[in-house]
């Protein structure tokens, strides 16, 4: 096992694989003058992952396509600057961070609990989105290095105070990655707090399975394992509505190009720009990750296959990015050229009483687990 200490500059693992490793560099300084450092992962089969410690943020996910070349597959940006620019903060697409206290929306950033009524801030119209206007995707994270037979990853802890973002309770959150040689990446989320407070964490990478910057996700082919989903009022509010998936263009129990119904006239796909919409997933354990969802780009051939113990996921198609801004390799992120698959609890569940419950007890551990799996393969997958 590395220690925090042994993982600065280089280090294999310790099963002794000269491919695998952890490096630690210096990322940039936030305006305070607080660190931030990035962290670099190779599994024993050469996929590389970077991420730094201010929110969590995966800077990018080097995975091979069919014919073994890698490329980066999610989107992002090289340098500290650019995820802390005015720019960047007004679009606020959440580029790889984690999202806390609560991922997606909460109605009028208000809720009841034990008959008191709490108001957090609103930073998505009159609604809450993400956590607030300093959520857990910007803020600075304690970040530990690790190292074991499964793989490498880091352990990244933040204390989010009672009051913060209006939230009650002094909430203790961990969240771990790690890449495994089973060419995985495993998040898992814990916390703890002293007073009852609504938790829902999630990971918003977008992913582009053709390389970041290479244009529209539109032909990739998508399964969401959803029967239903819940529809949305004009400001991505659920309804209430658990709606059957079938007969509508949210049907994607088989696999579907993105791109193929997106444009049809529907009411929700116009309230959301496109989909941005919660999957109830069809299978549902808090136990086990069932696979949630599966995503083929065909030219590329990579596979990404999603498996959680959370009940839903919100599907993303990327239909707010308006390519005002510059990624990675020096290409403008237009609209709908990364997707999003956010693993999560139902948006404004705090205040659907018929929604699974976000509300974490003091006493009581939150825990859920999510997996990315990456692989390659010249055929369509089935459903
Ligand atoms: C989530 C939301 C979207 C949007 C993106 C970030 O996916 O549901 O509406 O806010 O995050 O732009």
């Amino acid at each position: 096992m590395l220690g925090g200490a042994e993982a600065q500059g280089s280090a294999d693992t310790a099963s002794g694989d000269a491919a695998r490793g952890v490096d630690k560099s210096v990322f940039g300084q936030l305006p305070d003058g607080r660190q931030v450092d990035v962290y670099r992962f190779t599994n024993a089969n050469g996929i590389e992952m970077r991420v730094i410690n201010y929110g969590g943020i995966i800077l990018s996910l080097k995975t091979p396509d069919a014919q073994g070349e890698f490329d980066d597959i999610v989107l992002g940006f090289d340098s500290l600057e650019e995820y802390l620019s005015d720019e960047y903060r007004q679009a606020n697409p959440y580029f790889g961070a984690l999202i806390g206290r609560y991922g997606n929306r909460i109605a009028g950033g208000q809720f009841s609990l034990d008959g008191e009524t709490h108001s957090l801030a609103t930073n998505d119209g009159d609604n809450h989105l993400h956590g607030g206007r300093q959520g857990f995707d910007r803020v600075l994270w304690q970040a530990e290095p690790f190292a074991n037979d499964e793989g490498a990853g880091l352990v990244l802890r933040y204390t989010s105070e009672d009051g913060e973002e209006g939230y009650p309770g002094r909430l203790e959150t961990e969240v771990t990655y790690t890449l495994t040689d089973a060419d995985e990446l495993v998040v898992d989320y814990r916390a703890t707090t002293d007073k009852p407070t609504p938790v829902n964490l999630t990971q918003h990478s977008y992913f582009n399975l053709e390389g970041e910057g290479s244009g529209s996700i539109l032909d990739h082919h998508l399964t969401i394992h959803a029967d239903a989903f819940t529809p949305v009022d004009d400001t991505l509010i659920p309804t209430g509505e658990i709606r059957p998936v079938a007969g509508t263009p949210f049907d994607f129990t088989q696999p579907t190009p993105i791109g193929e119904r997106i444009e049809q006239d529907n009411e929700q796909l116009t309230f959301g720009k496109g989909y941005d919409h919660n999957f109830v997933l069809a299978e549902q354990t808090a136990s086990e990750p069932v696979l949630a969802a599966r995503v083929w780009e065909p030219d590329s051939g990579r596979l990404l296959e999603i498996a959680t113990t959370e009940p839903g996921i919100q599907f993303y198609s990327g239909n707010f990015l308006a390519g005002d801004l510059i990624g990675k390799r020096g290409q403008a992120y237009e609209h709908r050229s990364g997707f999003a698959l956010e693993t999560q609890h139902y948006p404004d569940s705090p205040n659907q009483a018929n929604f699974p419950s976000t509300i974490l007890e003091p006493g009581e551990t939150y825990r859920t687990r999510t997996v990315y799996r990456f692989s390659a393969q010249e055929e369509a997958p089935g459903s």
